[in-house]
């Protein structure tokens, strides 16, 4: 066998023989998510040398699984893959269609999840390029994320706030309102869906995650959305005790639409 070919069909049965090993639950989930496209899409990654191993799912959620991955060099990462059989494409198509870099008239609904990925990617790049702390985007293909694994080296990952509020939390408040602003600021995008269910606790540091509905500042949906992306905000953190209201973050973040 070409040696190439003979190290894709290894690495093809590490993922296939990982998967087999899960206990029943976790096999449920996987029939559910590893339709062929995704299996090919991740053989295809795993050929390029960004997979070898796929572990444990971290969650299992209403459009998107994420799973932890491992490298030929042994590091954790993040694999998001979003299931085509289950996806929101109303929502979607509203969030795709008042961005200028997406242009959007199909109604494919492979290729509108393609697109959704896509934009996650790039609003992950254009996020990182700005100093947010987001997770590294590393790749993506067809349904498929690869992005930087937020958590320790043994491989638990972060947990989100809304599962483990932050031991102080003045002093986490103010380190996300400093991401925040960068956000809207450097990177000219809008969470959209900005909660405690979307921002880890990694040791005490918020890190943003699930940025596949922000949208540039350009669209004419986006004032709409950093205004409830901070009344949740709001809530959540003077529920925890922040001292806090609408207008001192909306004049601290001071956003030029
Ligand atoms: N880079 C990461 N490192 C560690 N854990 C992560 C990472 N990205 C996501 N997670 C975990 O996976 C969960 C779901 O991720 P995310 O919010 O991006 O998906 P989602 O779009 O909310 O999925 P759904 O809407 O289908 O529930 C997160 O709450 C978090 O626990
Ligand atoms: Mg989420």
């Amino acid at each position: 066998m070409d040696p190439k070919v003979a190290k894709a069909d290894a690495k093809h049965q590490k993922l296939h023989s990982q998967k087999r090993k899960k206990d029943s639950s976790d096999r449920k989930t996987g029939n559910e998510i590893f339709d062929k496209i995704t299996l090919e899409t991740l053989y295809k990654l795993a050929n390029q040398g960004y997979i070898d191993i796929l572990n444990g799912a971290i969650s299992t959620g209403k459009e998107a699984n994420v799973l932890t991955g491992i490298t030929d060099n042994e590091k954790f990462v993040a694999v998001k893959i979003y299931r085509i059989a289950t996806s929101d494409f109303k929502k979607m198509d509203y969030y795709l269609k008042g961005d200028p870099r997406f242009n959007i008239k199909t109604k494919n609904k492979r290729k509108i999840i393609y697109s959704w990925v896509t934009k996650e990617f790039k609003n992950l790049t254009r996020l990182y390029q700005a100093g947010v702390n987001v997770p590294k985007p590393i790749t993506s293909a067809n349904n498929v994320l690869l992005i930087e694994f937020i958590g320790d080296d043994d491989g638990n990952p972060a947990q989100p706030v809304k599962n483990q509020p932050p031991k102080n939390p003045d002093e986490f408040f103010n380190k996300l309102l400093v991401q925040l602003k960068l956000f809207v600021n450097e990177a000219k995008l809008v969470h959209g869906d900005l909660s405690n269910y979307n921002i880890l606790n990694l040791n005490e540091e918020p890190v943003i995650i699930d940025v596949s509905q922000s949208v540039v500042l350009d669209n004419p949906i986006s004032k709409e959305l950093l205004e409830r992306d901070i009344n949740t905000l709001v809530r959540e953190y003077s529920k925890l005790g922040v001292k806090t209201n609408f207008d001192e973050i909306w004049e601290y973040v001071n956003p030029k639409f």
